[in-house]
């Protein structure tokens, strides 16, 4: 009796520790926000869309936007890393007329794929519906 009683403890304890995090908002995840601009993503990415005061668009979409036009898509993380590696084809963009950037460039000389994957799953989880 003992035993299960612990056992169940024990998974409450788990459960808890499991669900906390996804209550934060991602966001405010400063490993990731440090990654990101140690590698550079920063300087064409914000995290939050932000109207600029002369009416200009970001260089790259910001990433709630990127999470919620991506949300529910099968093998998002995956295709879009490989985009953040070897960069976007400026013949068929995602972002035509709402970023001033043509294309992304290629990321791989900055990032290692590991890494790139890890930054796209946090960014994909930024629309926290
Ligand atoms: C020199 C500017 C620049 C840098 C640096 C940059 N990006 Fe981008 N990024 C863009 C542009 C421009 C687009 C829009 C491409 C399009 O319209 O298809 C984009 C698109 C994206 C997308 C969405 C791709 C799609 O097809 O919808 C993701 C995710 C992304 N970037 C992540 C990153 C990450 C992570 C880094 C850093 C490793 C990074 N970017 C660095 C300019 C940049």
């Amino acid at each position: 009796m003992h035993i299960v009683h612990t056992a169940l403890a024990a998974g409450l304890v788990s459960l808890s520790l499991i669900s906390t995090p996804a209550l934060a908002d991602p966001a405010k995840d400063t490993a990731m926000l440090k990654l990101a601009a140690s590698s550079g993503c920063t300087v064409c990415h914000s995290v939050e869309p932000a109207a600029k005061a002369d009416g200009s668009v970001p260089v790259g979409p910001p990433w709630r936007d990127v999470a919620s036009r991506y949300y529910g898509v099968k093998d998002a993380q995956t295709t879009l890393t490989q985009i953040v590696m070897h960069g976007s084809s400026p013949y068929s963009s995602h972002w035509k007329g709402k970023v001033g950037g043509l294309a992304m460039p290629p990321n791989e000389v900055a990032i290692s794929e590991a890494d790139a994957k890890k930054l796209v799953g946090w960014i994909l989880s930024l629309d926290v519906r």
